[in-house]
């Protein structure tokens, strides 16, 4: 089940909030950043942990810390900026991955304009963040730049898929797991989700 919906009822609030028409480009913002919190929670809850043992006030104790393979995070330009610092918020130690991509007019395929990798993406667990999942061809796209790479644990969160986005990405990629905050009804005729938020660019950069 690659699409997984984020039921937790912080996220089903605040998404909530996130599609009133009225909102601010202020509050869009801050509820996409603590959204990207919270699918961080779910989205790293299969961490591995080791055991240490520290000195603690009260004399050495065994403690647990994160185990393993470093982690890139990967915004999709615009929109995917909005989600950034919600996710290094919780994983400061974090690298950063950018990649841009927009549709070829011609071929109507996604082509990739800027892309600044981290170095040993097949050491490394990869976040992919971009608020809507719609066609899902940017999502397929720079899955397919990071698996080129060697990365082979490709995680991605979103907070709103759309039907045709969920089965476009698990076609493609079946063993990707994204975490969505909703999963909405379908897209409209110029790639739209619906009801789903607008254009998430515009509204975090309060280009509207
Ligand atoms: N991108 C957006 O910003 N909104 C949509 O509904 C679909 C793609």
């Amino acid at each position: 089940m690659p699409v997984i919906a984020v039921t937790h009822p912080l996220v089903r609030h605040k998404i909530g909030l996130l599609r009133e028409a009225a909102i601010s480009n202020k509050q869009f913002r801050e509820l996409t950043h603590e959204l990207a919190c919270l699918l961080t929670c779910e989205a790293t809850a299969d961490l591995p942990m080791q055991a240490a043992t520290i000195a603690c006030w009260s004399g050495p104790v065994q403690i647990e810390q994160l185990a393993g393979r470093k982690i890139t995070v990967m915004p999709i330009l615009r929109a995917g900026l909005g989600m950034l610092e919600g996710v290094l918020g919780l994983i400061p130690t974090a690298q950063v991955s950018v990649i841009g991509l927009a549709r070829n007019h011609a071929t109507l395929q996604p082509e990739c304009y800027c892309e600044k990798l981290v170095d040993h993406l097949d050491e490394r667990i990869a976040l992919i963040i971009d608020p809507m999942l719609a066609t899902a061809g940017s999502m397929i796209a720079a899955i397919d730049v990071l698996k080129a790479q060697g990365c082979t644990d490709v995680r991605a969160l979103v907070l709103v898929a759309a039907p045709e986005g969920i089965a476009a990405l698990e076609a493609a990629h079946p063993d990707v797991r994204c975490w969505a905050a909703a999963i909405d009804s379908r897209l409209d005729e110029v790639g739209y989700i619906i009801p789903g938020l607008g254009d998430a660019g515009d509204k975090i950069f309060g280009t509207v």
